[in-house]
This record gives structure tokens, sequence and C-alpha cells, in this order.
């Protein structure tokens, strides 16, 4: 997709481009392959966001990894999280005794991560990391939160593109990008 297309308008600005990703993504790739030598693990995609940047991922993770999906939401509006989390699709497969990377869009308030990394030690990991394309420390509100791979710190602005939505739309932007505040305050 072109940067002069449809869509890139309603953005205030490109804050990372498609090929600033790429080299972060491939890089996080080669260090996740080198930390995991000799293990298969499993790859836990957190839909709906981290499903872009899970699909460049896994292909830079030379490993026998496996693959599954969990789409959880937390109530709120649509540009804000309210703290209560739900699972609306739970993993198809048993994660007993085996090595667990998380895959999230971004880490915002926390709470989203600190609830699900509890979930999953219950349900007896062998081990559990967390990588996460975009951070914004500025709003966390958990504390002790470790996210093992982060590949890039980004201000306290709502942002779209590579997988993130605003009420659903933008996912498909290449690259990531500042929504112009005038689209969720509707002016
Ligand atoms: P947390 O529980 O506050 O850390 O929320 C994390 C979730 O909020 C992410 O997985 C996103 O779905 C969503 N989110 C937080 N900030 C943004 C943003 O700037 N753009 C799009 N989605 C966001
Ligand atoms: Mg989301």
């Amino acid at each position: 997709m072109e940067r002069n297309s449809e869509l890139y308008k309603d953005l205030d600005k490109v804050l990372l481009t498609r090929e600033e990703i790429a080299d972060k993504v491939r890089r996080l790739g080669q260090q996740i392959t080198r930390d995991y030598a000799g293990k298969a693990p499993v790859m836990v995609c957190i839909l709906k966001g981290a499903s872009v940047f899970f699909a460049d991922l896994i292909r830079e993770i030379d490993l026998p990894l496996t693959l599954d999906f969990m789409a959880i939401s937390s109530y709120g509006s649509a540009t804000k999280t309210s703290g209560v989390v739900r699972i609306l699709k739970d993993l198809d497969n048993d994660i007993l005794d085996r090595d667990v990377i998380v895959v999230e869009d971004i880490v915002d308030t926390g709470i989203t991560l600190n609830y699900l990394t509890k979930i999953l030690v219950q349900r007896g990991a062998k081990s559990l990391r967390i990588a996460a394309l975009l951070d914004k420390p500025a709003r966390r509100k958990v504390e002790n939160l470790k996210v093992d791979y982060m590949c890039f710190d980004i201000p306290d602005a709502f942002v779209v593109g590579y997988g993130l939505d605003y009420n659903q739309t933008y996912r498909n932007l290449p690259d990531i990008g500042i929504l112009s505040p005038r689209i969720y305050e509707g002016k």
C-alpha cells in the first residue's frame, strides 16, 4: 500500500515505517532463534492486534516452533483500557511443560499482559516470555511486568497500523502511525 493512499489521510504522522519495523522484527527473530536453540517453543499470538507482527516474526525464527492463538478483550472505550479482562478465544493446545512465547502488539497499562501471564503460568508452562512490538512506558499501571523482548518505545499517543486498530479499522496499514485525534474525538 502506498503512503499517499486513502487510509493514511487519517494519520497525524507516520511514527514507524515498514522498513524500520521489518529491520527490528528480523533482529528479534534472530535473537529468539539464539535464545531458544535446541528448543521448540509455542508461539502464542494475541488476536487480533498482534497478528501482523506475529506473521512476520515467526518467519524470522529458525526453530521447530508451533503456533497457537488467543483472543482477549479488555473492556473499555475504543482508546482506553478499563482493567477488566476476558478470554474470548482460548488456546487450542495444552501448554504444560512447554516453552511459551506470548506475542502482543502493545503494552499500554500492562493490565492485559499481567492477567494473561498469570493464567499461563498457572497452566504449567515450563517457561514464559513476552515479545511485544510497542511499549508506552508512560502509561504503565502494573508494576513488575517483565517484557522480555520489546521492539519500540513510543510516546503516549494513540497509534494504528501493522495490526493495531481503532474501532477495528486501520489494521492493514503497513506502517504505524499516530491517529489524528479528530477521528476519535468526532470532529
Ligand atoms: P493494556 O492492558 O492497557 O496494556 O492494553 C493493551 C491493549 O490495548 C493492546 O493489546 C491494544 O489492543 C490496546 N491498545 C493500547 N494502546 C493502543 C494504541 O495506541 N493503539 C491501538 N491499540 C492500543
Ligand atoms: Mg486492540
